[in-house]
């Protein structure tokens, strides 16, 4: 048996996790296989210059792919030691991963397996959290430096201010409303939300904590069935500074979280809006009773009846890995 993984397993392992979220599927993540050491970076070229101006969200989206792939590797065998930003002076270069063949995988790590393949940024109504669930289990070892806190209903009032209060801000900043039409809500053959992952004006209304998307010209049909209102639970997600490290270890947090509520049933959506900017960010900060930095919540609830949309797109895998030729074995015909 190989020791390290060849090209076809590398490039496996990183289509699985560049099925990660990110922030408005933006994908700003570039792999290089050599050596058996495999290295993440940021692509720059994808920053959303608005949204984004830190690009606090593009890290945090490569720290979900990070965690996607050592998901995906531990399902196949594949233990990865992992150094986060090996290179002083490069912030680009998020991680560097080393394989080594001797994970066992248990029926858990088969399910977040199957979990990356379901999940989906759900953004209509939910359902609440089934009694039977524990939230606080979701990233059981795995809290990556990251605090979490299951925030209590009557918070979603505040959370509700706090949604209104980014909205209202960001209303007539013409730079913002322009990248999040150019990201959002129309059909980008591999990248960006399409429209069918919105929802319409009537179920986005249900949603008091979403955040306000452009309607699109083609949306799934309002879902008139239960649940009409959002009862779902939102989740805070914390660390104790605002460094790059911090953002990298809250992406990967959200997808260690993300994936468990998926393998446990649970519908979910990152929600990031409420903490782009200072004044909501303080208002989410004020729920937790903690003092840290708010860098993502999460809505996590009972999925709505129905099918659920089709996957948003990804790039081939070919255009954000650079990895040896495969050995090809095909016989001369
Ligand atoms: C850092 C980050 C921030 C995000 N912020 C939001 C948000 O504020 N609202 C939202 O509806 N989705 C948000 N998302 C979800 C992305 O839009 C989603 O992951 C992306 O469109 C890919 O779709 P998928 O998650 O269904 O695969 C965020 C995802 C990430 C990783």
């Amino acid at each position: 048996m190989n020791d390290q993984p060849d090209t076809a397993v590398v490039e496996m392992l990183v289509e699985l996790a560049c099925r990660a979220p990110s922030v408005h599927n933006s994908q700003p993540w570039r792999w290089i296989y050599s050596e058996h050491v495999l290295d993440l970076y940021t692509d720059s070229s994808r920053v959303l210059g608005a949204i984004d101006p830190t690009e606090r969200q593009m890290v945090m989206s490569c720290g979900a792919a990070l965690d996607h792939l050592q998901k995906a590797a531990a399902a196949n065998r594949w233990t990865t030691e992992i150094d986060l930003l090996p290179t002083p002076g490069a912030p680009d270069h998020l991680a560097r991963v080393r394989f080594v063949h001797d994970a066992h995988p248990r029926s858990h790590e088969f399910d977040l397996l199957t979990a990356i393949n379901r999940r989906y940024s759900d953004r209509r109504a939910f359902g609440p959290v089934p009694s039977n669930r524990d939230l606080t289990r979701y990233l059981g070892q795995e809290h990556y430096g990251t605090e979490m806190t299951v925030l209590s209903t009557e918070s979603k009032e505040t959370l509700a201010k706090a949604s209104t209060l980014s909205a209202s801000v960001r209303k007539y900043d013409a730079t913002y409303q322009a990248e999040i039409r150019w990201w959002a809500g129309h059909a980008f053959r591999s990248g960006g939300i399409p429209p069918e992952a919105l929802t319409n004006r009537a179920d986005a209304s249900r949603v008091q904590v979403g955040r306000v998307f452009p309607e699109p010209h083609r949306v799934a049909a309002t879902v008139t069935h239960e649940p009409v209102e959002d009862e779902s639970t939102v989740v805070l997600l914390e660390t104790s500074s605002d460094e790059r490290l911090d953002w990298l270890q809250s992406g990967r947090a959200m997808s260690a979280f993300l994936l468990a509520a998926t393998a446990d049933g649970l519908a979910t959506c990152p929600l990031t809006h409420m903490t782009e900017q200072s004044g909501s960010r303080r208002l989410v900060e004020s729920l937790a009773a903690r003092t840290g930095v708010a860098q993502v919540l999460i809505r996590v609830g009972k999925p709505m009846i129905g099918s659920p949309p089709p996957r948003t797109p990804r790039h081939a895998v070919a255009s954000v890995l650079s990895a040896p030729a495969r050995a090809t074995n095909r016989r001369r015909s």
